[in-house]
């Protein structure tokens, strides 16, 4: 290992995160009633201009009113950019501060904008005498939050994750498509024709290096890498196909933006059971190595050595999460 230590953002089950409108006060009791790990409340791009003020006022009294169990609860705030953002963080913050766990900041874009709501938020925290400190989730949905994904993940000392935006991702990087996740044709490639003439088209995966490259800033800070929104809730296999791929990659979890994609994303972030069996087995073939005194040997005519116990170990301690 580096001689520089990864200090851990605190520990939290974040599998599935349900983005709720906080316009839309009557799907609160529906989302608090599921079984969703983090819930955010969105003031941002889910509500209108018009009713910003109002979605304040029930995001506050819902934080305060409604029993949201051992849910995580964050607030997405407006953008540094608009002139909603102060008021979300200081009437929030000062009117819900203590049933909140997480800030969500959209479009993040350098280092300093966390560091300005970090200050607003201790500030407020402080006046309040707050005991618990509100963590921050920043969304990296623009190519200038990429271009400083990892100075953005050190930041703080509040951040606990990272989450790829995929829509305004596309949207900022001018990507041809107005689908939110998922894949495109034209992201392909044609393979040579065979010999009777055939070819064959491959769809690729146009997010592959936003996300990778978002999970190592993520990891090398010690923060949570989040997979964002899959906007087809009508297509189950293909919300699972990508929550698969990002959590192959690292993420730890995925956005529902529909309340069927919540059970999808839980299933697909808990290690299954012949993952954990097969990660179990490695551990012990390993302590038995070792107590051999050899380094690596072969487990079903596949090598295993000190790099697999600690592939097992991520395993085995997700379902120790899990089933907490
Ligand atoms: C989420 O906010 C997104 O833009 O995908
Ligand atoms: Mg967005």
């Amino acid at each position: 290992m580096s001689f520089h230590p990864i200090e851990q953002a605190q520990a939290r089950l974040n599998r599935s995160e349900l983005a709720v409108p906080g316009s839309q006060p009557n799907m609160f009791q529906k989302a608090a009633e599921s079984d969703v790990d983090v819930i955010f409340l969105d003031l941002e791009d889910a509500v209108a201009p018009d009713e910003k003020a109002q979605a304040r006022k029930n995001i506050i009294k819902a934080l305060n009113e409604i029993d949201w169990g051992k849910k995580s609860m964050s607030v997405r705030i407006n953008g540094l950019d608009t002139h909603y953002m102060y008021r979300d963080v200081v009437d929030v913050v000062e009117q819900a501060g203590e049933r909140l766990d997480l800030i969500m900041i959209p479009k993040v874009g350098t280092a300093a904008d966390v560091y300005a709501v970090d200050m607003m938020v201790t500030q407020i925290e402080d006046a309040k005498g707050y005991k618990k400190r509100i963590g921050f989730e920043h969304i990296i949905e623009t190519a200038l939050g990429m271009q400083n994904v990892a100075a953005i993940a050190g930041a703080s000392k509040r951040n606990e994750s990272l989450h790829f935006g995929v829509a305004d991702y596309a949207a900022s990087t001018r990507a041809r498509t107005t689908v939110i996740g998922g894949v495109n044709e034209h992201y392909s490639v044609l393979t040579d024709p065979a010999a009777d003439g055939s070819r064959q088209i491959h769809w690729g995966d146009m997010w592959h290096h936003a996300l990778a490259t978002m999970v190592v800033a993520a990891r090398a800070n010690g923060l949570r890498p989040i997979d964002g929104p899959f906007g087809n809730f009508q297509d189950p296999d293909g919300y699972k196909a990508a929550a698969y791929r990002a959590a192959v990659l690292g993420c730890e979890g995925k956005w529902a933006i529909h309340p069927s994609q919540i059970a999808l994303a839980n299933e697909v972030m808990s290690p299954s059971a012949a993952e954990v069996e097969r990660a179990e087995k490695i551990l012990k073939a390993m302590a038995e190595a070792e107590a051999a005194g050899k380094g690596a040997v072969s487990l079903d005519g596949r090598l295993i050595d000190y790099a697999s116990i600690r592939q097992a170990e991520v395993l085995v301690q997700k379902a120790r999460q899990i089933a907490a």
